[in-house]
């Protein structure tokens, strides 16, 4: 597996003879896969070129914090925030110093005082400097602000000297990154979001149009979610559903505050659309109460489609979309054509005109259709049991 593939690293160089060696780690990092953006200090070009850095990252070089046009277009506080981890090669006596004071008096530095993001230093110095108390000071202060340090080695300096300040060898600090990456896969929480219950569609202040859901089988997804660990929205409609506290539960009345609270809770790993959202809206709003009269005509028009629109989208595509089907007859036909018209992994279907299972009850039988046409059913249960079941498929299918 790569590990670096599609990571992105901020790369700080600093100014120290050793700077050449960060050339050979960006285009080693970039052939595995990883987009790498760069900072250069002003002492660093003295020592390799924005050209030569630009070249082989293949993206333009950062290096003054006062440019405009650079901080239009990418400022020192989306520069952390791209970033999925940063590193500083070499690491000179100086940058250390300065980022263990917390100066920020160019680039570099203000970038890591801003970043909260994972911060690796790779130091390159003279034996001395590295050996002086204030530096040995420095590093301690610095491990204890949560900063990982890659060498420095043991060896011939270009100062002619020889002990520990060799900044590490590219191939040493591609491994130890790794590692990081490793783990943090090994370790990572997926995200869940499950939509859940009715939608409320106003036609004047008081007055609504909605629909029987009573959101216990996304509430009880949402439960099975949390409990297998992973970290979950659950954007609900109007219901008097309790909700465990781990859950994170964004309140919502119409399919417009659903189709809002959906976009701001991606990205994630997984969606599940069991919301039954009022396909329809009142195309005005009466902003008094509409009175009573013979006959009134209510202009309807149609409300965004949440499941379809997050399932087609180019980037906030979860890695499995889960839509629901409540249907009163022809169960398979119609399950399949919203797999497919909405472009979802599975849909859930369930036939709600019996009376023992949909809607309000505590219990659900349900089809699930996947995409390659196999279907598998979970017969009658609790909606809890069901949730179970169904989310172990989940990490089946997210593993
Ligand atoms: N859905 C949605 N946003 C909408 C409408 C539906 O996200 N505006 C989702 C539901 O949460 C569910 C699936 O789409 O996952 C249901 O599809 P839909 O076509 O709405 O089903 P029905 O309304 O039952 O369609 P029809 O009335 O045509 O059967």
């Amino acid at each position: 597996m790569n590990n670096f593939l599609n990571k992105k690293i901020l790369l700080i160089i600093c100014g120290g003879i050793s700077a050449y060696k960060s050339l050979e780690l960006i285009r080693s990092l970039k052939k595995k896969g990883a987009q790498i953006k760069t900072i250069l200090t002003k002492s660093a070009k003295q020592f390799v070129t924005p050209l030569s850095v630009s070249s082989l990252s293949q993206e333009k070089v950062y290096d003054d914090l006062f440019s405009l046009e650079n901080e239009t277009e990418m400022d020192h506080i989306s520069l952390s925030r791209w970033s999925d981890i940063i590193i500083v090669a070499p690491a000179t006596a100086n940058t250390i110093a300065k980022i263990s004071s917390g100066s920020s008096d160019d680039l570099a530095s203000t970038v890591i005082l801003a970043s909260n993001k994972h911060i690796f230093l790779v130091p390159a110095m003279n034996v001395r400097m590295w050996e002086h108390p204030s530096t040995k000071e420095n590093l301690v202060k610095l491990k204890n602000y949560g900063f990982s340090f890659i060498g420095p080695e043991i060896g011939d300096m270009a100062c002619g000297e020889f002990g520990e300040g060799k900044m590490s060898e590219p191939k040493i600090i591609e491994e130890k990154i790794e590692i990081y990456f490793k783990n943090l896969s090994k370790n990572k929480k997926y995200k869940a979001l499950v939509t859940a219950g009715p939608t409320h569609e106003y036609i004047d202040p008081v007055r609504f149009i909605s629909n029987k859901s009573s959101g216990k089988q996304g509430y009880a997804l949402a439960k099975s979610l949390s409990k297998k660990g992973f970290e979950t929205t659950l954007i609900s409609g109007p219901t008097s559903l309790k909700v465990e506290k781990d859950i994170n539960l964004i309140k919502v009345e119409t399919a417009e505050e659903m189709f809002r609270a959906t976009q701001n809770s991606l990205p994630v790993d997984v969606a599940i659309f069991s919301a039954a959202v009022g396909d329809y809206k009142a195309k005005e709003i009466s902003k008094e109460k509409i009175k009573k009269e013979d006959k009134i005509n209510l202009v309807l028009e149609k409300n965004v489609d949440i499941l379809n629109y997050i399932s087609n989208h180019n980037s906030l595509r979860p890695k499995l979309v889960i839509g629901f089907a409540a249907e009163t007859n022809n169960l398979e036909n119609y399950s399949n054509k919203k797999l497919n018209e909405k472009n979802c992994d599975w849909i859930i279907a369930n036939d709600v005109s019996n009376k023992k299972i949909g809607f309000d009850s505590d219990f659900n039988e349900i089809s699930i259709f996947y995409k390659n046409s196999k279907k598998e059913k979970i017969s009658y249960k609790s909606k809890s049991d069901i949730s179970d079941e169904v989310v172990e498929k989940i990490i089946n299918h997210l593993n």
